[in-house]
């Protein structure tokens, strides 16, 4: 028998924060198999049974925000800072398209300067126009998360052939955001920018971290709620894990979170936002995979639907590291692609391929979306 408020839960159509806070509970095997099959379901009506590849190019962790959880912050020094050159993130997503995936996502640490930005869009630009080809004839779909930036440049973004933006709320409540940033780091400005990058016409993605020390299933919860309420087009969110060389493992080491608690959570809250918001896209994500081999096969099993394979560059991809033991540092982007494709087949899913995977929730209300995709 299943816990009774989560078998409520998974009974009903639209989840309130009690069943929210059920679902994340759940510690009981047969609570998480019942919690993932409802998932799955909603997952096959309202989306279909394709995952769709994103891949990854980490262009640059030069950065200068110092977020007291990430292992790039600016306020570490023992970073190797680079910056890949505009032929080379145009050629990493070339190689995407010509192995036949329709998406890339171009990701940084966050820069406000003019060449920054103009790299940015000039790299957009070109990918865009490079990319079109008769199997992808509207090109390879951008996804850009570049942080927070001016309205202004978002709209360049957006007019230089962009169409997806990922920025974390990495947690709605306003006052464990300010824990875990240092004070010219506003929820407020964060708020600000998603609400732009909407009004602009991008399809929006956000997210928060699982397992911060002080985070509560309540919290967890409301962020549920709040992507619900911001209507949002796609999630990525994932565990937290520690960096040794940031300030929040001191805090994680003394009242963090279990490994094993922050693991079973996030796949819950993956589960729970399926559940929740239906017809959106959900990542897997890279995090969910330093946990456990198998992290991310278990995300798509619990409701995601998209999974990014490294395409950085081999040489620079040690120097990105956002938390420690994150998996995939020494194999190539041939072998990282390959390797997914099997441990999607592994689970019964299929590939979506030559096509952006869009989500089907940005799609019927109208947002910028690949009209031209075969599948
Ligand atoms: N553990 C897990 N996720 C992290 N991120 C940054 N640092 C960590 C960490 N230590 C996530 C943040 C950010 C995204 C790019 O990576 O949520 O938005």
């Amino acid at each position: 028998m299943t816990n009774r408020a989560i078998e409520l839960a998974l009974s009903k159509d639209s989840l309130d924060k009690t069943d929210i806070v059920a679902i994340l509970s759940a510690t009981d095997r047969q609570d998480l198999h019942a919690i993932r099959d409802r998932a799955s379901e909603v997952l096959k009506q309202y989306c279909g049974d394709e995952v769709y590849f994103r891949g990854l190019v980490e262009f640059s962790n030069e950065c200068v925000n110092n977020c007291i959880y990430c292992g790039i912050r600016l306020g570490n020094p023992n970073v190797q800072r680079y910056l890949l050159s505009e032929d080379d993130i145009v050629a990493s997503a070339l190689w995407c398209a010509d192995k036949g995936y329709g998406s890339v996502v171009l990701q940084s640490g966050e820069r406000h300067d003019r060449q920054f930005v103009e790299l940015v869009e000039r790299s957009v630009r070109r990918i865009k126009n490079e990319s079109r080809s008769e199997r992808l004839p509207s090109g390879l779909g951008i996804t850009l998360c570049v942080g927070e930036q001016k309205r202004e440049d978002y709209e360049r973004f957006f007019a230089a052939g962009a169409h997806r933006y990922l920025l974390r709320i990495e947690s709605s409540s306003p006052e464990l955001y300010a824990r875990i940033h240092p004070a010219n780091q506003k929820w407020d400005d964060r708020l600000a920018c998603l609400r732009w990058l909407r009004e602009i016409g991008f399809q929006v993605g956000t997210g928060v971290m699982i397992g911060l020390p002080t985070q509560t299933l309540q919290h967890l919860a409301d962020d549920i709620l709040f992507f619900r309420e911001i209507d949002v087009d796609m999630i990525g969110m994932g565990p937290y894990i520690p960096h040794n060389e940031t300030p929040l493992a001191a805090d994680h080491a003394e009242y963090g979170w279990q490994t094993e608690d922050a693991y079973r959570t996030a796949l819950l809250m993956i589960a729970a936002a399926r559940i929740a918001l239906k017809d959106i896209n959900i990542a897997a994500t890279t995090a969910l995979q330093a946990l456990r081999p198998l992290g991310r096969e278990e995300g798509l099993n619990f409701g995601a639907n998209v999974v990014m394979p490294q395409l950085t560059p081999m040489d620079v991809r040690r120097n990105y590291l956002l938390y420690e033991g994150k998996p995939c540092l020494d194999e190539s982007a041939e072998q990282c692609l390959d390797c997914l494709e099997t441990r999607i087949r592994s689970i019964g899913r299929r590939v979506g391929c030559d096509a952006w995977g869009d989500s089907r929730h940005a799609l019927a209300r109208g947002a910028r979306a690949d009209t031209t995709a075969r599948s």
